[in-house]
């Protein structure tokens, strides 16, 4: 069956569904700061947030100091009505499952009134899902997530859009890749090791070209957009 959704960049998506020039915009697990840097560069005053101290450090040395701040999604270091917008780049479903619903709610605290909650989720399939899942199968924590964005939808949010694509992420190798999954959550690492014959086994087995040549893995992504209410 032929997958009919658009092959995007994440960053094209991001391009054209946000107002990114002047927004004042806050990136909730910003971790090592590359999407931050991306925001800041188009004008936004963009400010990451992460409870990683060392994917913070990669983000200062990335993007200069006084952007990114040590903290969690739940509790968040910011005043009430400070943001214009405030994006969750695959990051919803790595909080704890029982604080994801808190998490949101911390968001439309600091969103203005009208502002836009913008969250960006990997689908539970694709040759990305697909290599990282012996590892650690998201199927669970990824429908959480949606859940947790369903009822806010309904309750502190009204949803203005929502659409799915598939991107093609450039992973060179799969050390590459063992490397980026223990980074975005250090607890992997041992089963990383343990597994990393059969990583390597369907990394080969998902490998696709993307538009440059470069070796990648698809992963089919939603992204939605919410207005505070
Ligand atoms: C897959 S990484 C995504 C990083 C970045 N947004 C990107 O797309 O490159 C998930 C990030 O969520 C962060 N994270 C984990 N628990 C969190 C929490 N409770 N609040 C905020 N961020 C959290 C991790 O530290 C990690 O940097």
């Amino acid at each position: 069956m032929v997958d009919e959704r658009p092959l995007r960049r994440n960053s094209e998506v991001l391009a054209e569904t946000m107002e990114l020039e002047g927004s004042r915009l806050l990136d909730v697990g910003c971790g090592d700061g590359t999407l931050l840097g991306w925001f800041l560069r188009r004008g936004a005053d963009a400010f990451g947030l992460d409870p990683q101290p060392a994917r913070l450090e990669e983000a200062a040395r990335r993007i200069g100091p006084g952007r990114c701040v040590a903290g969690c999604g739940e509790m968040l270091p910011f005043g009430d009505a400070a943001f214009d917008a405030v994006v969750f780049f695959n990051s919803l479903h790595h909080l704890p499952e029982p604080a994801m619903a808190g998490a949101l709610v911390e968001a439309r605290r600091v969103l203005r009134d009208g502002g836009r909650l913008v969250v960006v989720e990997p689908l539970a399939e694709g040759g990305y899902f697909e290599v990282m899942r012996p590892v650690e199968d998201e199927t669970g924590v990824r429908a959480a997530a949606r859940r947790a964005l369903r009822d806010a939808a309904g309750a502190r949010f009204r949803l203005e859009e929502e659409r799915e694509y598939r991107t093609l992420v450039p992973v060179a190798s799969a050390a590459e890749l063992i490397g980026r999954l223990a980074a975005a959550d250090p607890g992997r690492r041992p089963r990383l090791e343990a597994l990393r014959p059969v990583v390597e086994r369907l990394y080969v087995a998902h490998l696709r070209r993307d538009a440059k040549g470069r070796p990648a893995l698809e992963q089919p992504m939603r992204i939605d957009l919410l207005r505070r209410v």
